[in-house]
């Protein structure tokens, strides 16, 4: 598979989210070197770190801008953390664990930053925009 780029299509309009949102597509890409256990294992803290860090900030931006689908946001959210949870009972040295979470990841990003994500993009209020 090719690696990922960056593109200003992906933005949401809010460079914090984006530069958060760049740190999924370096976990998608790291995942290309290998598909040893160890890079199965960084690619789920990695999955958790990101949604402890990037879904707390999205979640709360989405609150101070009143956002009417924060819920729905939410529960997605919650579904890759759980996700993440089963990825970390697999065994880490079955070597299908590796494209399972790629192909997992690669659809995050096209359903649910380029699709879910997209539908706040006019909803941001400029003072949030920093
Ligand atoms: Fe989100």
């Amino acid at each position: 598979m090719q690696g990922l780029i960056w593109n200003e299509r992906f933005s949401v309009g809010v460079p914090a989210m984006d530069q958060q949102h760049k740190r999924l597509i370096d976990l998608i890409n790291n995942l290309r070197k290998s598909e040893d256990a160890g890079i199965a294992f960084d690619a789920i803290m990695g999955m958790f770190d990101y949604a402890s860090i990037h879904f707390r900030a999205e979640e709360a931006l989405l609150q101070k801008a009143g956002y009417s689908l924060l819920s729905a946001q939410q529960g997605q959210h919650q579904a890759f953390i759980d996700k993440a949870v089963g990825f970390s009972r697999q065994d880490l040295n079955d070597p299908t664990i590796c494209t399972e979470i790629t192909r997992f990841l690669r659809t995050w990003l096209l359903e649910h930053i380029l699709q879910e994500d997209m539908l706040y993009k006019r909803c941001i209020p400029p003072h949030l925009i920093a």
